[in-house]
């Protein structure tokens, strides 16, 4: 169901104002690094980034760090108070730094933007309830040889149908089912991986990949968990998809970085070719 249906959605902003408790310089020097390893720079001086769904902010932080004027919007007002309170902390009263409460489907807000050299939607297109139109949207926020950064939830058949009904029981259970959710999966996600490590000789505990959580774009497994079992509405696209999609609409892909073909989002970023001169 569609965000104007009757289905409850996820509050993501509540869990990133959890998540700006445990923001720290580790975690922004790891989103700079995933920005500049994806986008293939060293700085982004001179570029204007919009940051579609900011969610904390954290993005929108680096990018800035990294010498880009960012405009950031989140149709989720508490996202966009995490952002704000980002920028009251790290660049306040910065003019190249514009946050504001906006939606990736409200095609006249979208206009009004104008166009940007970097277009970053990570892990919310999907979110929306209507993910093909979003990521039209967004195909037109594009400079001509600026940038598409999105992420997308991989499709997974049954087992992507299985976590729908999931994350839409998830939404309308009280808070202390919510919790008991939350606290199962992640259990039996320990459980699991450790018995795979003991089969394979390796050290059980789980901080290696709670670590590898902060290093892979500064972000924190019990957070990610809690949006993922949450996060609805939720659609998903298979990577030939989503290539062939922007593919058709004049963009060339230029970095891909999968999940593996399991559960998690798949990354790609496309170059808008210019238009050859007629
Ligand atoms: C999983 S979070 C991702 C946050 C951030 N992009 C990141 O990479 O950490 C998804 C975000 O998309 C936002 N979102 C969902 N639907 C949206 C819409 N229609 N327009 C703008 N933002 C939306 C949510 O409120 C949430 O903050």
């Amino acid at each position: 169901m569609g965000k104007k249906g009757v289905d409850k959605r996820f509050e993501f902003g509540k869990n990133w104002r959890r998540f700006l408790s445990i923001l720290d310089e580790e975690r922004i020097m790891e989103a700079q690094k995933s920005l500049k390893r994806m986008l293939d720079v060293d700085h982004l001086n001179g570029k204007s980034f919009l940051d579609i769904g900011c969610g904390s902010g954290l993005f929108s932080l680096a990018a800035r760090r990294l010498g880009a004027k960012v405009h950031s919007f989140d149709y989720d007002p508490l996202s966009v108070a995490c952002t704000e309170e980002l920028k009251r902390r790290y660049f306040p009263d910065d003019p190249n730094w514009s946050v504001e409460r906006g939606d990736v489907l409200d095609k006249a807000y979208l206009e009004s933007l104008g166009q940007f050299d970097i277009v970053y939607a990570w892990g919310v297109l999907h979110h929306t309830g209507a993910m093909w139109q979003a990521m039209e949207n967004v195909a037109q926020l594009v400079n001509p040889g600026g940038k598409l950064f999105i992420s997308i939830y991989n499709d997974q058949g049954n087992a992507s149908s299985r976590w729908t009904m999931l994350k839409k029981f998830y939404n309308q259970a009280p808070n202390p089912i919510k919790s008991t959710i939350v606290l199962s999966l992640g259990c039996l996600w320990v459980i699991r991986s450790s018995l795979i490590k003991v089969i394979n000789f390796q050290n059980p505990l789980p901080f290696k990949e709670w670590n590898e959580k902060k290093k892979n774009r500064g972000m924190s497994f019990w957070h990610d968990l809690v949006d993922w079992v949450g996060g609805y509405p939720f659609e998903v696209a298979k990577p030939e998809g989503v290539f062939n999609f922007y593919y058709k609409r004049g963009f060339e892909l230029t970095k891909l970085k999968t999940c593996g073909g399991g559960l998690g989002c798949n990354e790609f970023v496309f170059v808008q070719k210019p238009k050859p001169l007629s």
